[in-house]
């Protein structure tokens, strides 16, 4: 297998498929990641037909699960030498505070630690690769958040609200951007981590959010974009020479986007990485034993 090899997490659905299909038309190997086997192989089925590409696989994991996650990155490493470029897209907002089985706030065990531990536990694949990216899906969400709450990260002691978890874990994406850039940056790795605002697309986005949101998306939802436009800036960031050598940086229509001064204070990234460190166990970031 010599062609470039991209995994896309959250691949059957949304911005995630339409990513796949996309990347899969030029010519690309790519792996699937999802946590329905339906619906994995039924996207797989639609990715082929769309690109005549057969070189399609499947992998099944639940990205808010660790254990999940340490079996599925086997099972790709089992298969897989290499990967060139990383796109951790799946993600979801949740309607109710519950906790994973992990004992994570859902958009933080997610939205966060999904993109967190995925990535750590296929490291060494990505160096092994020719392209070295990573791409994280975030959202222009991360706007939304006016105070971080270290002291209770799970937001266990508050008054829950979808979209202050939503757009929290967004603004997470952003910190893991910056601080695993910059980390692999200083151990001259060569890998590249840019994160995006897809847009504002109609896709599966809000079904598992309140009822009251997931019935305004399906009346609302219909005029917005579609996901083959949510996918451009992904397909860019995994692609295109034109970003070869930047990196720690967030992108919107294809371009640098203004972010918080939140978002961009390095001292937020280090103390959510630091925490994410505890709260995996994972003692050297990138070293599977
Ligand atoms: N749509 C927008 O306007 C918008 C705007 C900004 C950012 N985003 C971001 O774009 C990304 C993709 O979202 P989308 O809009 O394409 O929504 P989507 O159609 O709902 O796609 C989300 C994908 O994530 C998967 N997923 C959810 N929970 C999972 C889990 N526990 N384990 C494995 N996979 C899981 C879903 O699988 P299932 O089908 O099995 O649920 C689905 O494939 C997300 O990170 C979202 O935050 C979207």
């Amino acid at each position: 297998m010599n062609s470039k090899i991209v995994l896309i997490t959250g691949a059957n659905s949304g911005i995630g498929k339409a990513t796949a299909i996309q990347l899969a038309q030029q010519g690309k190997t790519i792996v699937l990641v999802c946590r329905s086997q339906q619906r994995g192989e039924a996207a797989m089925k639609d990715i082929i037909a769309a690109s005549s590409n057969q070189n399609v696989y499947l992998h099944l994991c639940d990205l808010s699960s660790h254990d999940s996650i340490k079996e599925c990155t086997q099972s790709i490493r089992n298969k897989f030498d290499y990967i060139d470029v990383l796109i951790n897209n799946a993600g979801a907002i949740f309607g109710s505070h519950q906790l994973t089985e992990d004992g994570l706030e859902q958009s933080f065990g997610l939205n966060h630690m999904g993109y967190f531990l995925f990535t750590h536990y296929v490291l060494d694949l990505i160096k092994a690769g020719s392209s070295k990216r990573i791409v994280n899906v975030s959202s222009l969400a991360h706007k939304m958040v006016t105070v971080i709450p270290w002291g209770d990260l799970q937001l266990c002691n508050m008054k829950y609200s979808q979209l202050k978890a939503y757009s929290l874990s967004k603004l997470y994406n952003i910190f893991f951007t910056k601080y695993l850039a910059r980390k692999l940056l200083d151990e001259n790795t060569g890998i590249t981590v840019n994160c995006l605002h897809p847009g504002t697309i109609y896709s599966g986005f809000g079904a598992s959010g309140t009822k009251f949101f997931s019935n305004l998306v399906k009346v609302g939802g219909p005029l917005l974009a579609k996901p083959s436009s949510g996918a451009k800036t992904s397909v860019f960031l995994a692609t295109s020479d034109k970003v070869e050598k930047v990196t720690g940086q967030y992108f919107a229509h294809r371009r640098k986007a203004w972010i918080t001064s939140k978002a961009k204070d390095m001292k937020n990234a280090e103390r959510l990485w630091e925490r994410s460190l505890q709260l995996s166990g994972i003692e050297d970031y990138g070293v599977v034993s």
